[in-house]
């Protein structure tokens, strides 16, 4: 079943280490994003706050020690609970990230399994059945003293939990529909319960696909999604679950997520967008984004990824479309303020729940540089939130280290500064929100046709008889466009941009809303 309540809104992701600390120990807590949570309504109608879960941190706390415990560094249970108290005031809702593919080897769970004698935790992680076989996955052998070596989910302190195998190829192997496996779907439902029971509002579920190995198409990992919601959402019918998979198309009408987001994993169409230039991501070939004044870009793969995409979601959930997150480079990164406002003028006008990215709102920038607990490159994404022009850039009160250096830049790009500024990107994001949470033709479900998927970008939308046109135009070229059929429109918004009965003018990277009643 669809869940209609969040089909407007607009999410808004906050990497904890990095929002706001309230204590001056250097590092975000959960008191601070408490405190910034009015900040945050300005934007958005539902916060995703990355893992604040007990973590030795070696990989961001993408690797849990322990499911029911709150890191120090963040705060306390309580803490949390204040957190959904206040967000709930403001009709906030919260997910939480919920990382079940594989624990921290400091888990209790696997200090169990990897024991010689079996017990209760034996099976819960994969484990070949002699320390020298020879097999085709990331194996880790010799730690400890059980004959066998486990196999890893991302790096070597994260060994993958046990959801099996599609098809079992070796002894040691365990169908994904074997009974023994069931003690692990238990742990994953008792934490969501935890969490629920707590006040939050859903999860964004980590590499979502991949639970169940060597399984081709992702059948089987559905399957497993597909058992798992059938008892969690009798229990709680409102959660949200949003998925980190990156096809909609499978997620939402077969695993039963309920959002996925769209972002590079399965199709180059969305760095197509913004991250195609050398980089600005890894693993992808180069070449030219469409969001660029050079105007060299092309956006047909993504527009044709994305009408796949919806045209399966429709019945049963929703596409989210990020800004970026805490592994991609800065959206930011080779932009100015006027670029970045073509990019919220896109994102807020498709049929699709937008996600801002924590810092985004002001153009933060990306530091290449930096590498922290496990974040590598995509640590330049995660510094601190640039509050204003003052000390630690309003972050912290800290006179030591923080968690991460404050970008350089933040005398000129910080929330304070912008919000002072009428032109700024802050303000031009706040009321793109403001017109996408009401305008019944920017609702996820409202009509979307592609106009123009050339320089400068059109698109419809209509609702209840009202048409709703965006152009947006990311080159340095000027533009006239001719819409009669729109003659008598409202403007929502502009950025650069002109119109006058029927006629559209474009400057060099330009935006308009335009709304027919
Ligand atoms: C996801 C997270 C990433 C993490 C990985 C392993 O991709 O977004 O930060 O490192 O999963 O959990
Ligand atoms: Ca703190």
């Amino acid at each position: 079943m669809k869940n209609e309540d969040i089909k407007n809104s607009v999410i808004y992701n906050v990497y904890p280490t990095s929002f706001y600390d309230s204590n001056g120990d250097g590092i975000g807590d959960l008191k601070g994003i408490t405190e910034k949570l009015p900040y945050i309504k300005q934007f958005a109608d539902v916060v995703w706050i990355n893992p604040v879960f007990k973590s030795p941190f070696r990989d961001g706390g993408y690797d849990i020690s322990d499911y029911y415990a709150i890191d120090g560094r963040f705060g306390t249970a309580d803490d949390l609970k204040n957190l959904f108290k206040e967000a709930d005031k403001l009709g906030l809702k919260v997910l939480l990230d919920l990382v079940v593919g594989h624990t921290s080897c400091d888990h209790e769970w696997f200090k169990e399994s990897k024991k010689k004698e079996k017990n209760k935790y034996s099976d819960y992680y994969i484990w070949t059945d002699d320390v020298f076989a020879v097999c085709p996955y990331p194996i880790i052998r010799g730690d400890g003293e059980r004959n066998g070596g486990y196999m890893t989910n991302f790096f070597y302190t994260q060994p993958a939990l046990n959801f099996g195998f599609a098809e079992k190829k070796y002894p040691w192997q365990m169908r994904w529909d074997d009974a023994r496996l069931t003690p692990v779907h238990d742990e994953v439902l008792n934490i969501m319960r935890y969490y629920l029971d707590m006040g939050a509002a859903g999860f964004r579920v980590d590499l979502a696909p991949s639970i169940v190995k060597d399984d081709k198409d992702y059948e089987c990992s559905s399957k497993v999604w597909t058992k798992l919601f059938g008892v969690i959402r009798k229990e709680y019918p409102d959660a949200i679950f949003v998925s980190e998979w990156g096809q909609p198309y499978k997620s939402v009408p077969k695993a039963g997520f309920d959002v996925d987001f769209f972002t590079q994993e399965f199709s180059d169409g969305y760095n197509k967008l913004f991250r195609k230039e050398a980089g600005t991501n890894v693993n992808i070939s180069e070449g030219h984004s469409f969001f660029r004044k050079d105007g060299k870009g092309e956006a047909t793969e993504f527009f044709d990824y994305l009408d796949k995409n919806l045209s399966a979601v429709r019945e049963n959930g929703y596409v989210c479309i990020p800004t970026g997150n805490h592994d991609l480079p800065r959206v930011s990164l080779r932009r100015d303020e006027e670029d970045l406002k073509t990019v919220f003028a896109f994102l807020l006008a498709l049929p699709c729940i937008p996600l801002i990215y924590y810092g985004d709102e002001i153009g933060m920038s990306y530091n290449p540089d930096i590498s922290k607990d496990g974040g590598y490159n995509r640590t330049g994404s995660r510094t601190p939130m640039q509050w204003n022009g003052g000390k630690n850039a309003g972050f912290s009160a800290s006179d030591g280290e923080l968690y991460l250096p404050v970008n350089g830049d933040y005398v000129n790009v910080n929330v304070a500064e912008q919000q002072a500024r009428g032109n700024s990107l802050f303000n031009a994001v706040k009321k793109l929100t403001e017109i996408k949470r009401t305008c019944a033709c920017l609702s996820s479900d409202a009509s979307f046709e592609v106009v123009s998927k050339d320089y400068p970008l059109v698109l419809r939308r209509n609702s209840g008889g009202e048409t709703f046109t965006a152009v947006i135009n990311p080159s340095a070229k000027n533009f006239t466009l001719d819409m009669p059929e729109i003659k008598n429109a409202a403007v929502l918004y502009s950025q650069n941009a002109a119109f006058e009965d029927g006629k559209i003018s474009m400057k060099g990277v330009s935006a308009i809303w335009l709304l027919n009643k």
